[in-house]
């Protein structure tokens, strides 16, 4: 949970560094799981940014989530190996069975489907890390699985 005093200690530990935003978002992320829009302002004040500078950093990078993940995290591959092999095509069913899009979470807040660019696993690809566990040669049926897996 985002606790302001905590986040105002890590901020200070990482200010005296050179170029300090992105560490100081990065260990934001690690402690929080993500960066909450409250966290712009105060990262801003304390390393002396402009708000503009901070968000633009937060919103740049994908890897950096704006709200909690949820339970489960899919990431699908976006990238040109996979999508050759359908995976935007089962990727856009699968949000679409879930109802959200890319970056969001479920409502009963069991999975949370991001996109990522180039998992290393061309060669099994549509490929995906379900858990940090990779997945290959999927197909609607098996991210309807993963759904039912992460729904326990
Ligand atoms: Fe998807 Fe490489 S393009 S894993």
């Amino acid at each position: 949970k985002w606790d302001n005093v905590r986040a105002q200690e890590i901020i200070a530990a990482h200010a005296s560094l050179d170029g300090p935003a992105l560490p100081v978002l990065h260990a934001l992320q690690m402690e929080f799981g993500y960066i909450p829009n409250d966290a712009v302002p105060l990262v801003a004040s304390i390393l002396n940014l402009s708000r503009a500078e901070v968000h633009g950093t937060v919103t740049f990078y994908h890897d950096f989530r704006r709200t909690p993940a949820g339970k489960h995290v899919l990431k699908l591959c976006r990238a040109e190996a996979c999508q050759a092999m359908n995976g935007s095509e089962i990727a856009r069913g699968l949000l679409e069975r879930l109802g959200i899009g890319w970056g969001e979470t479920t409502s009963d807040g069991t999975l949370t489907v991001e996109g990522v660019y180039c998992l290393g696993l061309c060669a099994c690809a549509p490929s995906a890390l379900f858990d940090g566990q990779p997945r290959g040669r999927l197909d609607q049926e098996m991210l309807d699985a993963v759904v039912r897996e992460a729904r326990g």
